[in-house]
């Protein structure tokens, strides 16, 4: 969708088109992936999450990329409610959400994920793996409906299984793939699986997964490439973070020096963009001018995106204007006013967003429920949603 406003001509490098691999892509602004646990309890997609992302896919968002969704009938859930593309079944499921989006003209991207050692919630099987058998720091997450207290203990992922989710991961792409998805993210960032390899105090592996970040980032690129051969003629990437949703403190400890490995290693996997997921938004890191995300174009010369606090318009138009990024993706903005993008092209002020729209849960339901109690300001467009729902 074309948008026309003053904001348009204020904002003019967020507001223009961009090429990814042979995408259109109308404007630089993303809807980020937000786990929404509404799903059935065996993963199938809803027609309330359907409409939840039909009416992103009207609102003027140059592209919408969907929550983590879990990869097999093993250990890759983490939420209860959490939708998957494991099989035929699942991957029919997504069907009505791709068809709402094209009809509105908006790319949608699938993320595809493994929660590894972060599982508070899985149909399939008792249990959980991680490249080392250590307990994930902090406590389940309530607001994923996770139970009161910490996480489980994984087990050590065995060399055969590490084959097989790598297969899996491929799998899954492909099944987005064929069920229409314009691209594919692999949900590399937050402290899930892949990120588990990536991180030092989680990965104590002696084989060649473990010790320098070389060895740490090759789980990444063994999935990058299954998912390129997977996904040859669509957009493919990944979400890298240095925080985790367990551990916001952590930073990768070789600084730049990692961060040089780690995006030119992603690089090498002829992948196409990095999702750069930031709590300081794009705040220099590692004493250098550059935030995360500008790092990774500086070390990958890929597609950018940036993640975190983008929400404000001119912090948007400038990260993208210094090369911070190619795109910016918006979180908690887009789920506080679906009408984001509408709004900043026409110089409104959006919705912003209020922690009661999460609470107690990150669900659909919960969203419709703040609506309801608060129904001053409440747009036509959130009343339209909130109905839809209803009807799910
Ligand atoms: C309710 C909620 C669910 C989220 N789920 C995911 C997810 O499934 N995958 C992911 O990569 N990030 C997830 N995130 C992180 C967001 O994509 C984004 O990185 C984060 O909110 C920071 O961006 P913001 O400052 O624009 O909100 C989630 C965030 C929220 C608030």
């Amino acid at each position: 969708m074309t948008l026309t406003g003053p904001g348009v001509e204020k904002f003019p490098t967020l507001f223009s088109s961009y090429k990814l691999k042979n995408l259109n892509i109308s404007n630089r602004c993303i809807v980020s992936p937000m786990t929404r646990t509404s799903a059935t309890e065996d993963g199938l997609v809803t027609n309330q999450i359907a409409d939840y992302y039909a009416r992103y896919a009207r609102s003027g968002w140059g592209l919408i990329i969907t929550e983590g969704t879990y990869i097999d009938f093993r250990y890759s859930q983490g939420y209860t409610y959490q939708p998957g593309i494991a099989d035929e079944r699942q991957q029919e499921s997504w069907r009505k959400v791709v068809e709402a989006s094209h009809a509105a003209g908006t790319p949608i991207f699938m993320q595809i994920f493994h929660c590894g050692a972060i599982n508070q919630g899985n149909y399939w099987v008792e249990g959980s793996i991680a490249p080392s058998v250590v307990k994930p720091k902090g406590e389940q997450i309530p607001r994923y409906r996770g139970a009161a207290g910490g996480f489980q203990t994984p087990r050590e992922i065995t060399n055969e299984e590490i084959e097989t989710v790598v297969e899996s991961f491929g799998e899954a792409a492909k099944r987005a793939d064929e069920v229409g998805f314009d691209g594919i993210e692999v949900h590399g960032a937050n402290g899930y699986l892949p990120d588990q390899f990536l991180t030092k105090y989680t990965n104590q592996r002696e084989d060649d997964y473990g010790g320098p970040i070389e060895n740490r980032i090759k789980f990444h690129c063994k999935i990058m490439n299954a998912v390129r051969s997977a996904v040859p003629n669509k957009p493919v990437g990944v979400r890298i973070s240095q925080t985790k949703v367990n551990d916001f403190e952590y930073n990768w400890p070789g600084g730049i020096s990692d961060a040089e490995v780690i995006f030119s290693k992603l690089a090498e996997t002829g992948i196409d963009f990095i999702d750069c997921s930031a709590h300081l938004g794009v705040t220099p890191i590692f004493d250098t001018k550059n935030s995360l995300s500008g790092l990774a174009k500086k070390y990958s010369g890929l597609t950018v995106i940036s993640n975190g606090k983008l929400q404000d318009p001119i912090v948007a138009e400038k990260a993208l204007i210094e090369s911070e990024g190619d795109f910016v993706a918006i979180g908690k903005g887009a789920l506080a006013d679906f009408e984001w993008p509408l709004k900043i092209a026409a110089e409104n002020d959006p919705f912003p967003f209020d922690p009661g729209m999460i609470t107690p849960y990150a669900t659909l339901d919960c969203n419709k429920d703040f609506w309801t109690k608060n129904p001053d300001g409440v747009s036509s467009e959130i009343v339209e949603a909130r109905d839809a729902g209803e009807r799910a």
